[in-house]
């Protein structure tokens, strides 16, 4: 009696376990549906165009503090896009993405990761640069290119 007890207290913790790891141990997407998904990255990459406008503009008036700050931003939002392309979100809600990105998931994430770093590395650099013109197409706006041509739908 007392064996099956134990038993039973068991299998009752190990089921809370497993209930709360399903909502704790992943929480970014667990609960968000197919639609919240590529709408919160459709929204999240508007964000970073309207951003880098912001932050061409203050670096081409001299405002780096400004702009530093804006970089920043985008690179956080970049962090949030890998994790924003889970199987399930190949396709509807008027996604742009393109299936390759679930076939190459690695060389995708790492280009994603790379336009993170880059905005990072523009932090340092903007302010001690002749050619800011140049460097923002460097180390920001070419990685939007170089990802679109291969991972976004033709628009
Ligand atoms: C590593 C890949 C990657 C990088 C880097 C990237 N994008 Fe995108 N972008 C995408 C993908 C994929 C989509 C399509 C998302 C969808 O529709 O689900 C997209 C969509 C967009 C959209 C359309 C959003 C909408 O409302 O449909 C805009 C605007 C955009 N990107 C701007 C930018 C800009 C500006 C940059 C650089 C500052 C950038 N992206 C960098 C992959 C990338």
């Amino acid at each position: 009696m007392h064996y099956l007890l134990n038993h039973i207290i068991k299998f009752i913790k190990i089921t809370l376990l497993l209930f709360f790891s399903v909502f704790f141990v992943s929480p970014v997407n667990a609960e968000l549906t197919v639609e919240d998904i590529i709408k919160s990255r459709k929204a999240l990459f508007s964000k970073n165009y309207s951003t880098a406008k912001r932050v061409q503009a203050f670096s081409t008036k001299g405002d780096f503090e400004k702009a530093k700050k804006l970089m920043i931003e985008m690179s956080e939002n970049y962090k949030v896009l890998l994790d924003l392309f889970p199987e399930n979100t190949q396709e509807g809600f008027k996604t742009e993405a393109l299936l390759i990105i679930w076939e190459e998931k690695d060389t995708y994430n790492a280009l994603m990761q790379k336009a993170s770093d880059d905005i990072i590395k523009l932090t340092s650099l903007i302010d001690n640069t002749n050619d800011i013109r140049g460097t923002l197409q460097q180390l920001m706006w070419s990685n939007c290119k170089a990802c679109h041509s291969k991972y976004r739908m033709p628009h």
